[in-house]
């Protein structure tokens, strides 16, 4: 039997799959799962969300699954809008719906007409991957009905549409950026008809909204290797519309024979290094806008050539606009992300100078629990060309490294909790809450870290009593 044929056997062996193919027979139904479950099983990472379309309504076949499964062992949702149910059961979803004539479309505004057959419903969908179906009544159980060959092109690794990819995309814009995340994802290649489709139709994307989108850009930053979305995203033209700052880091300029480096292919080698080392998504963002301020930046010197001045500042402001475009959360996520981008050329600073531990105190100060992950992109964004360089700041990473762990270990700055409350110095000198309250603080904490004292209450409290009495103050009690 050839390997295709057992995965499916053994996946269709599941009771949840004979249950509602019984179900289906009982209502006198065609009913097949389809999409990505059955991918899944060929690809052999089997998933639990079960999508099911049936000739005439799913709706009505969805209430028959619940029953059967009883009250408490199941929940049923109905989408009549969108002529859908969803059936929720110990670790699986199972979604149903018509057949349609009539493109698949989830958030379709447009009334549904479950008038179609499987092949109508098939050819409708966005990709032949994504267009294969295996029956689930007693007649035919377990025939998997694949007319666009969706089993070749998972052998030939190949995302394509059923139809003339024009027709496809104009259905539903967002299949365009669900081709490159499956390509992404699968490490699979987008066939070049439904390639150049997507360059024609690039434009259209703009009628999707932007959390759609966003959904799927965090799909791909989700990806073992995100940077091949965000390459195949610039390559098919859809990048300068969906993410224009991302977009105007690409290409390279050149005065009296110097050239910068491409800064989007060099966003797009640290990202593969962040990704290498860290699931975090948000590390992720924070790499890939690392650099965002660079093109606002660039500037032409005839003594030092090209020059980014200040990029890192720049790129940090631009975090909350960029964040709300994208409809992510305005949370600490964002003050994360916005926090590292701020802060990407400091241990590289320090790597350039020599190591003070004060430059090291106030790193930790400013980065506090961060740092790990700071010191992670700051690493990763090492890749010039000239090894000797390379290696000279690989070494000096590791220099700064070892002052940080050695220093926290000291000093204890990664959560700085002010030693002196300022409420204990208003109090102490009668002092309402003002300036010079703020300057008695910020003494102490320079103090700390500039190493003049230890981060601990005794030496910050005597500290504190002598600046104040420089400032003129003395204690009321
Ligand atoms: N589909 C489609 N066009 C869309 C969205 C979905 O044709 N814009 C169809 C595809 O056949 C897809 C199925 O609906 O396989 C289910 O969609 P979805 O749950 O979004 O994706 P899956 O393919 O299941 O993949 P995954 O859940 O892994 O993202």
């Amino acid at each position: 039997m050839d390997i295709n044929r057992e995965l499916i056997e053994k996946e269709m062996s599941r009771p949840i799959l004979h249950l509602v193919g019984e179900v289906a027979d009982a209502l006198h139904r065609e009913c097949y799962v389809v999409g990505g479950f059955v991918r899944d099983i060929i690809l052999q990472k089997p998933s639990d969300d079960l999508d099911f379309v049936t000739v005439g309504s799913g709706i009505e076949v969805a209430q028959a699954v619940a029953a059967k499964l009883g009250k408490g062992k199941a929940t049923l949702a109905v989408f009549k809008t969108y002529g859908t149910a969803q059936v929720k059961t110990k670790g699986w979803e199972l979604e149903f719906v018509g057949a349609r004539k009539e493109s698949y479309q989830r958030n379709s505004r447009n009334p549904i007409v479950e008038d179609g057959s499987l092949h109508d419903d098939q050819c409708r969908r966005d990709f032949t991957i994504n267009a294969m179906a295996i029956s689930v009544n007693k007649d035919n159980y377990g025939t998997l009905l694949d007319p666009f060959d969706g089993l070749g092109d998972i052998e030939r690794q190949l995302i394509r549409t059923p139809l003339d990819p024009d027709i496809t995309f104009s259905d539903d814009p967002l299949r365009m950026l669900r081709a490159i995340r499956f390509a992404t994802r699968l490490g699979f290649n987008i066939y070049p008809d439904t390639m150049e489709a997507i360059q024609r139709n690039a434009e259209r994307i703009h009628i999707i909204t932007r959390e759609r989108i966003a959904e799927e850009l965090m799909k791909i930053m989700r990806t073992d290797h995100p940077s091949r979305g965000f390459m195949l995203l610039s390559e098919c033209g859809l990048l300068q519309h969906i993410f224009p700052e991302l977009a105007a880091l690409q290409g390279v300029e050149t005065m009296n024979g110097r050239s910068h480096k491409d800064n989007f292919l060099h966003t797009m080698q640290v990202l593969d290094n962040v990704a290498a080392e860290s699931d975090n998504e948000w590390l992720r963002w924070a790499t890939l806008l690392h650099d965002i301020g660079k093109p606002a930046c660039k500037r032409w010197d005839d003594k030092t050539g090209w020059t980014f001045h200040n990029h890192n500042f720049v790129g940090a402001k631009m975090i909350p606009r960029i964040f709300s475009k994208m409809r992510f959360p305005l949370n600490e996520h964002m003050k994360y992300v916005k926090k590292l981008v701020e802060l990407h050329m400091r241990p590289i600073a320090l790597v350039e100078d020599i190591v003070t531990d004060s430059a090291v105190r106030r790193l930790l100060f400013d980065a506090g629990d961060d740092i790990d992950d700071l010191m992670l992109l700051c690493n990763a964004d090492i890749t010039s060309k000239n090894e000797a360089k390379v290696k000279r700041f690989r070494d000096n990473y590791q220099l700064v490294k070892q002052k940080l762990i050695d220093i926290e270990e000291k000093d204890k700055l990664r959560n700085f909790q002010p030693p002196v409350r300022g409420e204990e110095i208003m109090e102490l000198f009668g002092l309402p809450p003002s300036r010079p309250v703020g300057e008695i603080k910020d003494a102490i904490k320079d103090a700390i870290l500039d190493g003049e004292i230890k981060n601990e209450r005794e030496e910050a409290y005597q500290y504190m009593l002598k600046k104040a009495k420089e400032l003129g103050y003395t204690p009321v009690k």
